[in-house]
C-alpha cells in the first residue's frame, strides 16, 4: 500500500484505483491529441458519466455516485495526471455547476437538473467573471431586472467560462441592486441551449489546458422565469464564494495531478538518460530536484485532502481550500519547470509531455481565484 492509499478508506482506495485505471487506459491515449489539436474529448463524456465521475457528490436519488469530497479530489488528481484538460472539464462540471444546485437548489431544480448532469447527458458551467470583473467578483455588471410578471430580464457578458462552448446548464451570477453591492447579486440556473437571447462567444485559444473549451457567454434580452432563481434574491455572492471554496479543492487536486506527472516522467527519464558515465538520476543535482518536487507535491495533496475532509465533516474549509489551491498550484508550476530542466533540450520540445505540464499548470495559479486572491482569503 503506498503512502496515499494508507490515508484512505477502503471505498476511497477503490475509487482511486478505478480512476487511475480509467485515466491510464482510456484518457491517456487521447491526451496528446487533446493538447496538440485543441480537441474536446467528447467521446469521454458518456464514459465519465457511467463511472459516476460527472456526479461524484450527487446523491443516488438523483442518479449520482454519492461519494465524498476526498474521493472527488482523488478522481480529479488521477485524470489530471494524464490529461489536465479532461480534469478541468470534470471539475468545473462537478464543483462549479452541480454543487451550487445541490447546496442551494430547491427540490424541483434538483430533480430537473441533477440526474442528466450526473449522467453526463448534459454538461455544466459557471458564469461569474466578466470582461472587466475577475478578482473583484462583487463588481458584477451583468444585470437581472425583475419584470411585472415575475420574470427576470438578463443583459450582459460573462468571460472565461470553462465548458462554455459545450455546456447545457449554467449557474449564472447577475447584479440586481448595485447600491446593495454584494448583497444585490442573484444566482440563476440557465438552460443555455434553449433560452432565447443567449449567445456563446468564440472559443478562446489558450496557452494550456487546450482541450478544455473556454468562451464568453452573451445575454441580451434574455428572459428567465422565476423558477430559474437559485437560492434567495441577494444570496448570489454568498453562493458564488461558497461554490469557489469547493472548486478550489478540485483545482488543488488538479495541480497535484499535473505536478505528479512532471515528477513521474522526470524520474523515468532521469533513470534512462546518461551523462558523465551514469544515469543522470545518480547525479545529486538531479536527485535534489526530484526530492524537492516530491515533497511539495505530497504536501499539496495533504493540504487538498485536509480541506476535502473538513468539507466532508461539515467543518469550515474556506481557508484550508485557499491554502491547498495556493500551495498546490505553485508546486505544480515549480515541478513542471524542474521537470523541463531535468529533461534538458528534450523538455523544451513537444516530443515529450513535460512542456505541456508547464502550460497546463500555469492556469491553476489563475482560475477559480488567482494566487494573490488565495493569499488575501488566507
Ligand atoms: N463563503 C460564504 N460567504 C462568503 C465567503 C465564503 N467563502 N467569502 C466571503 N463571503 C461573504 C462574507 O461573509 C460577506 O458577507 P456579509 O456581507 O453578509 O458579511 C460577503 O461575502 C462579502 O465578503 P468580502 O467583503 O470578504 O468580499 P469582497 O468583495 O472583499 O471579496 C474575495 C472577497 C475573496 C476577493 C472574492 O471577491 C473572491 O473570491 N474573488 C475571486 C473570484 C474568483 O475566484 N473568480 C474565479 C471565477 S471562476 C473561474 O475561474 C472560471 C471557470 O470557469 C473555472
Amino acid at each position: 500500500m503506498d503512502s496515499i492509499d494508507a490515508e484512505l478508506s477502503e471505498e476511497q482506495r477503490l475509487v482511486r484505483k478505478m480512476a487511475k485505471e480509467f485515466a491510464g487506459d482510456v484518457v491517456q491515449p487521447l491526451a496528446r491529441k487533446v493538447d496538440h489539436e485543441h480537441y474536446f474529448p467528447q467521446e469521454l463524456i458518456p464514459k465519465l458519466g457511467e463511472l459516476g465521475f460527472l456526479g461524484v457528490n450527487v446523491p443516488e436519488t438523483f442518479g449520482g455516485a454519492a461519494l465524498d469530497y476526498v474521493s472527488y479530489a482523488l478522481i480529479v488528481e488521477e485524470l489530471a495526471r494524464v490529461c489536465a484538460s479532461t480534469s478541468v472539464i470534470v471539475s468545473a462540471h462537478n464543483s462549479l455547476c452541480i454543487w451550487p444546485i445541490l447546496a442551494y437548489g430547491n427540490e424541483e431544480q434538483k430533480t430537473r437538473y441533477l440526474p442528466s448532469l450526473a449522467a453526463g447527458s448534459t454538461l455544466g458551467c459557471f458564469a461569474l467573471s466578466e470582461p472587466g470583473t475577475g478578482s473583484d467578483a462583487a463588481r458584477q455588471t451583468c444585470s437581472a431586472v425583475e419584470q411585472d410578471d415575475g420574470t427576470w430580464k438578463i443583459d450582459g457578458v460573462k468571460n472565461w467560462i470553462t465548458n462554455g462552448p459545450v455546456a447545457d446548464v449554467c449557474v449564472l451570477f447577475t447584479m440586481t441592486h448595485p447600491e446593495r453591492k454584494h448583497k444585490g447579486i442573484n444566482a440563476f440556473i440557465v438552460d443555455l441551449k434553449n433560452t432565447p437571447g443567449v449567445t456563446i462567444g468564440k472559443r478562446e485559444e489558450k496557452l494550456g489546458i487546450c482541450g478544455s473549451p473556454t468562451s464568453s457567454l452573451m445575454f441580451e434580452n434574455t428572459f428567465l422565469p422565476p423558477s430559474q432563481l437559485l437560492g434567495a434574491p441577494g444570496e448570489g455572492f454568498k453562493i458564488a464564494m461558497a461554490t469557489l471554496d469547493g472548486g478550489r479543492i478540485g483545482i488543488a487536486a488538479q495541480a497535484v495531478g499535473i505536478g505528479r506527472a512532471a515528477l513521474e516522467d522526470s524520474l523515468s527519464y532521469a533513470k534512462e538518460r546518461e551523462a558523465f558515465g551514469k544515469p543522470i538520476a545518480e547525479h545529486q543535482s538531479i536527485q535534489n530536484y526530484l526530492a524537492d518536487m516530491s515533497c511539495r507535491i505530497d504536501g499539496a495533496r495533504l493540504l487538498a485532502h485536509r480541506a476535502a475532509r473538513r468539507k466532508d465533516r461539515g467543518l469550515p474549509y474556506t481557508k484550508e481550500a485557499a491554502q491547498a489551491k495556493l500551495f498546490a498550484s505553485e508546486a505544480a508550476v515549480d515541478a513542471a519547470l524542474k521537470g523541463i530542466q531535468i529533461h534538458g533540450g528534450y523538455g523544451y520540445v513537444k516530443e515529450f509531455n513535460v512542456e505541456r505540464y508547464l502550460r497546463d499548470a500555469k492556469i491553476t495559479e489563475i482560475y477559480e481565484g488567482t494566487s494573490e486572491i488565495q493569499r488575501l482569503v488566507i
